[in-house]
């Protein structure tokens, strides 16, 4: 993706406008004096700019007046020689901006006018002709969707190469064993791997969602206008091929006013930050003293300035943390739309800064995490010694007496009753001898201790998505595929 690489004017923070005088008023050139008497009041135009942040759109603005132009040209809206002009000069401005060098005004208001008013500069009278046809409402819809469709490809690999990194070490780790939780009370004991296949699941289905927001953003409003369409003959299908659009917006109305596409996309970043944050949660927990099950790399934590001790887990708490701006940044959305008329609004300019922070929030834990997994050091015998503790096997205990024709409840039961002994006599069931078990059924006999070890209590639970080692690996392998497929 292309950067701008240096000084960018941004908008003045609204705290820093509110110290301006009040009468101040700014006489600087509008697109749209023809009817206005009265120069805009500056603060007005500063409060109303979005220069500040939707500079960002430069790449794909100016791809989309390029597609616009050359549809123009080929419906006999401009000559060739015209279209020439304003393509090579839009792309000199491209040029001066990556460069740094371009100057932005708030005068100008956004990345649309600054871009057209700097054509004009350039190539004189034909950058004029550019906006035929068109409208800014239609330009930053099309703007706005070319953009997030480079987002989600950019994110769709970085959420790939997550994958491939939890898949990888559920392959290495399909036999470390750890204890499983319910209610964080050790439950059953299960396997690294299983564990890590678990979140692989939730991150594709977070990519599943991702590619189906990415078919509904994939389609062009430019064509709409301002909202009823244009009176001159243009032709959309040759806009659309040209940016690659998969289809032409069937509603003029609908292709400038709504953002679903975005509301869409934030809630695709919601789920998976949501997600994120749940095995953030496990990560910290996990390398905390009290655990100890995992080493998360000391270039992926941070010291105290005090306590001389600490190695903090700041990347799984920053992540946990910056899940909230997510939620945040989709509840923005939906009530920025909610109360809308139709068509176009200028409170949809409100639209991107939410939307740009989640790109960017999303990319930055992707990233982050996929390096941080890639390095993370398992301390598997505090895993196993972990897993011993807390009677993990009992439920491997009641069924042995199931399948000896005991009924459930009743193994449940005679269970129970040699756990409340293990924990009065500080023994685990597989420590216990046949004696002591005998007591609770005299059915038991000697290879319950196989039934009662951590590696037999995995290993039973050897059906389709099952914690047992062959399952893990036979799973990791099926989402490798599923992953390149
Ligand atoms: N900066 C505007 C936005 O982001 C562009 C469209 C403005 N259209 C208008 N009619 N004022 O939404």
């Amino acid at each position: 993706m292309r950067e701008a690489k240096s000084a960018i004017l941004f908008n003045p923070p609204i705290h820093a406008l509110l110290t301006m005088p009040l009468s101040a008023e700014n006489l600087s050139e509008k697109p749209w004096t023809g009817r206005f008497n009265a120069p805009t009041n500056a603060f007005v135009e500063a409060f109303t700019a979005s220069v500040g942040f939707d500079q960002r759109l430069y790449h794909h603005d100016i791809a989309g007046s390029v597609a616009h132009a050359t549809m123009l040209a080929a419906v006999g809206l401009l000559t060739t020689s015209e279209c020439d002009a304003i393509v090579s000069g839009l792309q000199e401005i491209e040029a001066e901006i990556t460069r740094g060098e371009f100057v932005w005004s708030i005068a100008l208001e956004d990345v649309h006018m600054n871009i057209e008013k700097r054509l004009i500069a350039k190539i004189g009278d034909t950058g004029k002709k550019l906006h035929t046809g068109r409208s800014r409402n239609d330009q930053v819809a099309t703007d706005v969707r070319l953009y997030l469709r480079d987002e989600i490809d950019f994110i769709d690999a970085a959420l790939i190469r997550l994958q491939r990194t939890l898949i990888q070490l559920a392959m290495a780790e399909a036999e470390t064993i750890l204890p499983g939780f319910t209610h964080l009370q050790t439950a059953q004991p299960i396997t690294f791997g299983h564990q890590m296949l678990a979140w692989n699941e939730m991150l594709q289905r977070d990519r599943e969602r991702l590619r189906q927001c990415r078919q509904r953003v994939n389609i062009m409003p430019l064509g709409s206008a301002a909202l009823a369409g244009t009176t001159y003959p243009i032709n959309r299908e040759i806009t659309a091929n040209l940016l690659g659009f998969a289809e032409v917006g069937r509603n003029s109305l609908d292709g400038v006013s709504d953002r679903d596409f975005a509301i869409e996309f934030c809630a695709f970043a919601s789920l998976l930050m949501m997600h994120l944050s749940r095995f953030s949660e496990e990560l910290i927990l996990w390398s905390s003293a009290q655990f100890d099950w995992v080493d998360l790399g000391d270039a992926f934590c941070t010291g105290s300035s005090i306590m001389p001790q600490k190695k903090n887990p700041d990347v799984p708490e920053l992540v946990r943390g910056k899940s909230g701006r997510t939620f945040g940044n989709l509840t923005a959305l939906l009530t920025l739309m909610k109360s809308q008329p139709l068509a176009y609004n200028k409170d949809n300019q409100e639209d991107k800064e939410p939307l740009f922070d989640t790109v960017d929030t999303v990319k930055g834990c992707l990233r982050v995490y996929a390096d941080m997994m890639g390095q993370i050091t398992l301390k598997r015998q505090a895993m196993y010694a972990a897993a011993t503790r807390g009677f993990a096997t009992a439920t491997d205990l009641a069924d042995y007496l199931v399948r000896l024709g005991v009924p459930f409840r009743d193994a449940h039961e005679m269970v129970g009753k040699a756990v409340a002994y293990g924990i009065s006599s500080g023994k685990d069931l597989s420590q216990m001898t046949l004696e002591e078990l005998k007591r609770f059924s005299p059915l038991i006999a000697e290879d319950i201790f196989t039934v009662l070890t951590l590696e037999g209590s995995v290993a039973a639970r050897n059906h389709r998505g099952g914690t047992a080692p062959e399952q893990v690996r036979l799973a990791a392998a099926e989402a490798l595929q599923r992953l390149e497929g």
